[in-house]
């Protein structure tokens, strides 16, 4: 792989040890990828932020580097909310090792924003070269903003930040961005033939790691991130296209005779959907948008929660909409950021979750070790308040 000189010093360990070794994870996954040079990026997103999901082997790698990232970089949602662990139920020593989590990306120069939907911090734009690891958010990069990232495991994000380049390979090249399969999607009727997270849910087992167009579908931006982080779930799609809404669907000539065609019946859906009591429901995954919170504050208007129910979210979005929060809370729900329900060792204690989301279903039984039951968002607050 071709590195200039600068990479060159970097690597013979000139600006020290923890940028040579995060130059030579670089050019290690570009040796075996066949990249040809590192290409700059403008961002980085970096997975491994959970205490619950990396332990104390990964902690401790954290605190041995030593340097500051080159990019913008924020961080995947960790095992707790920052400031408010206490109230949502976090132990005191995995608070501590959180804690000790956080400090080490806060000195490397990493954003404590801790979030799967870091483009609503408006970090990117159409084009760009990125190293973004959460699966959700590579595929809403992707597909619906047209910037350019592989789905990064947290080392090769972390890597890419501090350095400042990625190797140029996958999706980083517009010719490895065509479609390569047809998905159809079956119009139902009811609220439930338009949950995108659920068509997302049965679209990734059938696409696998192949990159889907869809045509003749309207969904929304939110609607697009709910279809993409179920299809990252399910299958290992990273980049998907839908006709005459996505932006680089008008990119690519191709006859859609000569792809591969599956189809997403209504029934497969509707499957999904099978009833059981839960223990509590859970609902922001990826992240909620202000739009969402803003349905969820009309859906839960005069009700009271009768078991507990969160609701996900970046803190900056809460922030910024705290009359939305507020209107959410009176209800007795609650508005949780930095954190999720696949991450939290919160969500460990219960035995069974409602969720909304089709890439939470494929997730919360071997993440939380629970039984989890999907619904629209208008039945998970009819569940959460019943
Ligand atoms: Fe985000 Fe956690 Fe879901 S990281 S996509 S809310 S599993």
């Amino acid at each position: 792989m071709y590195l200039n000189e600068d990479d060159e010093r970097i690597l013979a360990g000139e600006f020290g040890e923890t940028r040579q070794k995060m130059l030579e994870i670089l050019v290690a996954l570009g040796n075996v990828y066949g990249a040809e040079r590192l290409v700059p990026i403008t961002s980085a997103q970096v997975s491994g932020a959970s205490y619950k999901t990396i332990g104390r082997w990964g902690l401790a790698w954290l605190q041995s580097l030593n340097a500051r990232v080159a990019v913008p970089a924020v961080l995947n949602p960790i095992g707790m909310p920052r400031e408010e662990w206490r109230e949502f139920g976090i132990r005191e020593e995995f608070a501590h090792n959180q804690g000790a989590v956080i400090e080490a990306y806060r000195r490397l120069g990493i954003k404590l924003e801790c979030t799967c939907t870091p483009y609503y911090l408006r970090i990117t734009e159409y084009g760009e070269h990125l190293a973004w690891s959460e699966s959700s958010a590579v595929a809403y990069a992707n597909s619906v903003l047209g910037a350019r990232t592989n789905r990064e495991g947290g080392p090769s994000a972390l890597a890419a930040a501090i350095i400042g380049k990625t190797p140029y390979y996958g999706l980083h090249i517009v010719a490895n961005r065509r479609p390569q399969v047809v998905v159809d999607v079956e119009g139902g009727t009811g609220l439930r033939s338009d949950h995108w997270g659920a068509i997302g849910h049965v679209a990734g087992r059938k696409v696998g790691n192949r990159i889907p167009i869809f045509a003749g579908i309207r969904p929304n931006r939110d609607q697009l991130k709910a279809l993409g982080a179920a299809m990252a779930a399910t299958g290992a799609v990273a980049l998907f296209h839908v006709d005459t809404i996505t932006p680089e669907a008008r990119v690519f000539s191709f006859d859609t005779g000569d792809l591969d065609r599956v189809t997403v019946s209504a029934d497969e859906v509707e499957t999904l959907f099978a009833e059981m009591d839960v223990e509590a429901v859970a609902v922001g995954c990826p992240h909620c948008s202000a739009e969402e919170l803003r349905e969820l504050a009309d859906l839960l208007r005069g009700k009271k929660t009768t078991k507990p129910f969160y609701i996900f979210a970046a803190r900056g979005v809460a922030k910024n909409n705290p009359d939305l929060i507020a209107a959410i809370e009176r209800s007795g729900a609650r508005v949780i950021p930095d954190t999720c329900m696949v991450v939290s060792p919160r969500m460990d204690e219960f035995s069974s979750i409602m969720v909304d989301s089709g890439k939470a279903l494929a997730y919360v039984p071997g993440m939380c070790g629970a039984l989890a039951r999907i619904g629209t968002r208008r039945e998970c607050v009819e569940v959460a308040t019943s």
